[in-house]
């Protein structure tokens, strides 16, 4: 894809997003409440925060993981990014004494080494173009402090490939794109960008009806199916979690 259809792609998102319903809020109404767990749960999991650890959430819309990481962490910073204004209003309107920055992910306008921490959840999928993700994978390898932790979540290849009619990258509908990762190509753009991956596994392995069915077994089947059966959560998991750090 050439860079000029690239951000022709990125900016139809982008206005798209200023009108559309917030991700989290979105999620949280046609996705089971188990889903959202495990899925959120592995993110910060990966992360391990500490109480003096300043997190950046990028493309975090409407604060879904930030919400999560309040829970479990009262003391950390947190920082929500967006592209678009309309879904870090949601942000805003949340008690998690965070703040909001609008920004692009490939230009992010933090001070290099300012973070020790750095989560990106089904954003990369989102952006067109090798050139561009390399881009903001390069951008979040600047704002992180040496030895931070970057956790990126990805949609797979498996659940979502009629989705896409022209291959591993095409439209998902009128205004979003989509690029579906596989465990290679995740670990050679990330490496590309300079990270060190520690690991890549599979989330949210069982389809959402039988996990919905199940309750907290089923989030139990589906951690333990990540946690120990790896290449089948990597074949069968809707998203891709990675776990890199800033050599
Ligand atoms: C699928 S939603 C995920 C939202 C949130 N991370 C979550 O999981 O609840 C993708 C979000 O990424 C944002 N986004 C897409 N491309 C971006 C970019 N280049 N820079 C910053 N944000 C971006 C969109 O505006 C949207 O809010």
């Amino acid at each position: 894809m050439n860079q000029r259809d690239a951000l022709a792609l990125k900016e139809r998102e982008r206005r798209f997003r200023e009108h559309d319903q917030p991700y989290g809020a979105h999620a949280a109404a046609t996705r089971s409440r188990w889903s959202n767990f495990i899925e959120m749960h592995s993110v910060v999991s990966g992360l391990r925060l500490a109480g003096n650890s300043r997190l950046i959430d990028i493309g975090g819309a409407d604060g879904r993981l930030l919400d999560r990481v309040r829970a479990c962490n009262a003391t950390c910073t947190l920082i929500g990014t967006d592209f678009a204004v309309n879904p870090l209003r949601g942000l805003m309107e949340k008690p998690l004494n965070a703040a909001g920055v609008c920004a692009d992910m490939c230009a992010l306008p933090m001070r290099d080494g300012s973070v020790s921490h750095a989560a990106a959840v089904q954003v990369l999928q989102q952006i067109p173009g090798r050139a561009l993700r390399e881009q903001a994978l390069r951008s979040v390898h600047a704002a992180l402090a040496p030895r931070g932790r970057f956790v990126a979540l990805v949609l797979n290849q498996v659940t979502w490939r009629t989705a896409v009619p022209n291959g591993k990258e095409g439209r998902l509908n009128a205004n979003l794109h989509v690029y579906l990762y596989d465990q290679h190509d995740l670990r050679e753009e990330l490496t590309a960008a300079g990270f060190s991956v520690r690991s890549i596994v599979g989330v949210n392995n069982l389809p959402g009806r039988i996990a919905d069915r199940l309750g907290l077994l089923g989030a139990w089947i589906d951690m333990a199916i990540t946690a120990w059966i790896r290449p089948l959560s990597i074949r069968k998991g809707r998203y891709l979690r990675a776990v890199c750090t800033k050599n």
